[in-house]
């Protein structure tokens, strides 16, 4: 797991947006009295959304709103490749899993193309700043590997050259389905249900 620390340049100041803010509000009313710090995780990610990246000023407004210590949500926003500490590709921040099942399955191949079409090194931004790419720790899909995440959204089953398509598809501004790219259902066999079959007819 690489250090992962905020960048050095930060904005000034952090708000959530009228409509933001009241879906963080509702958000908090989730959660029994006392117990609000639960809701720390949809909150960054929503000024996340809002930001592009994880900023300071967002994390100590999230930890204002919730009554928790600047450090708690430090912690939790450095802990989680899910938050990115610096600024991303506008169009797509492509995190390649590299942990052992999708380094067998050619994680190191994929990671190839993501110097080769964005950038030389991880996060750094492409020279239009559309894109940029980072390698990190096993992402739940390993079944499928190897795989990417993208935002919210994990693209697996992956080629070099069914990521190129990815690429070219965020490109062009579209955004391509996730899960499969080989057109498996979740992690079914790839020629479709082998087992219960019997089960599914009845
Ligand atoms: S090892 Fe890549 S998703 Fe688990």
């Amino acid at each position: 797991m690489s250090n992962r620390r905020l960048h050095p340049e930060q904005p000034s100041h952090f708000v959530f947006s009228p409509q933001n803010l009241a879906w963080a509000q509702d958000i908090i009313t989730h959660y029994p009295a006392g117990k609000q710090a639960a809701a720390v995780i949809p909150l960054l990610w929503r000024a996340q959304e809002q930001e592009g990246w994880c900023t300071e000023p967002a994390i100590r407004a999230v930890a204002d709103m919730l009554g928790m210590a600047y450090i708690r949500v430090y912690e939790i926003a450095t802990f989680y490749t899910m938050f990115q500490l610096a600024p991303v590709g506008t169009l797509a921040h492509v995190q390649v899993c590299g942990t052992t099942p999708c380094l067998l399955r050619g994680a190191d191949t994929l990671i190839e193309i993501c110097k080769a079409r964005i950038a030389g090194q991880a996060h750094e931004l492409s020279a239009d700043g559309k894109f940029s790419w980072e390698e990190v720790e096993c992402l739940g899909s390993c079944a499928n590997a190897p795989m990417v995440q993208i935002f919210k959204d994990t693209y697996e089953d992956l080629t070099p050259e069914l990521l190129e398509k990815l690429l070219e598809a965020f490109a062009k501004g579209t955004q391509p389905k996730p899960g499969s790219q080989i057109g498996r259902t979740a992690s079914c066999p790839k020629s479709g249900p082998t087992t219960l079959k019997e089960l599914a007819k009845s």
